[in-house]
């Protein structure tokens, strides 16, 4: 063998294992696209549609996400709003309650940096961003707790926060709801 079939010979093993990388570094872009289908289309999550803000100073002092309007709230059309705040490292009401069978509209935000939200075994998973309102709609079909972690990292404390979500019957949940004001399942 020559020194310039030798050359040849690896510029060949070179060749063949770009030609490899190049394969797996398409298969891995297929499969990203492959699984942002299948999240978006057969599991419906998407972004929301608009963009609301809020100032994250001032949350306890007055607007939407003052202390005294966060929780659940029956609507008089029959939906419910969830309204919930984030905050290192606890959710503010730390136990959502919810009735099953019913559309949920839960709007969040953050009072400080950002946060997550993600109920266990449902779609429902939302980033709250201090200065914005993250909207999300929600049903559940059965009664039961779920866990709810905060899915972003936001310091030391984040694998400590946690909130829950307890669903309760659609007729019992009416009968909490019927004085009106805001429910949560605190210390239940
Ligand atoms: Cu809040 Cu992680």
């Amino acid at each position: 063998m020559t020194l310039q079939d030798s050359a040849h010979g690896n510029a060949g093993v070179a060749e063949r294992t770009e030609k490899r990388w190049a394969t797996i570094s398409v298969a891995i872009v297929v499969v990203l696209a492959v699984m942002a289908a299948v999240t978006g289309i057969h599991q419906g999550t998407m972004p929301q549609a608009r963009v609301e803000t809020t100032d994250p100073t001032r949350l306890h002092l007055s607007g939407e996400f003052i202390e005294s309007n966060l929780g659940t709230a029956a609507e008089p059309d029959g939906t419910v709003t969830v309204r919930a705040i984030g905050q290192q490292y606890s959710f503010t009401p730390a136990c959502i309650l919810v009735p099953a069978e019913t559309t949920i509209n839960l709007r969040a935000t953050s009072a400080d940096v950002v946060h997550g939200i993600l109920i266990q075994d449902t779609n429902v998973n939302t980033m709250l961003v201090p200065g914005y309102i993250s909207q999300q709609f929600m049903r559940f079909e059965r009664t039961g707790d779920y866990l709810m972690p905060c899915q972003e990292f936001c310091s030391f404390g984040h694998e400590g926060m946690w909130g829950r979500v307890k669903v309760i019957d659609k007729a019992e949940f009416a009968n909490r709801a019927k004085n009106g004001g805001r429910l949560s399942c605190v210390g239940e």
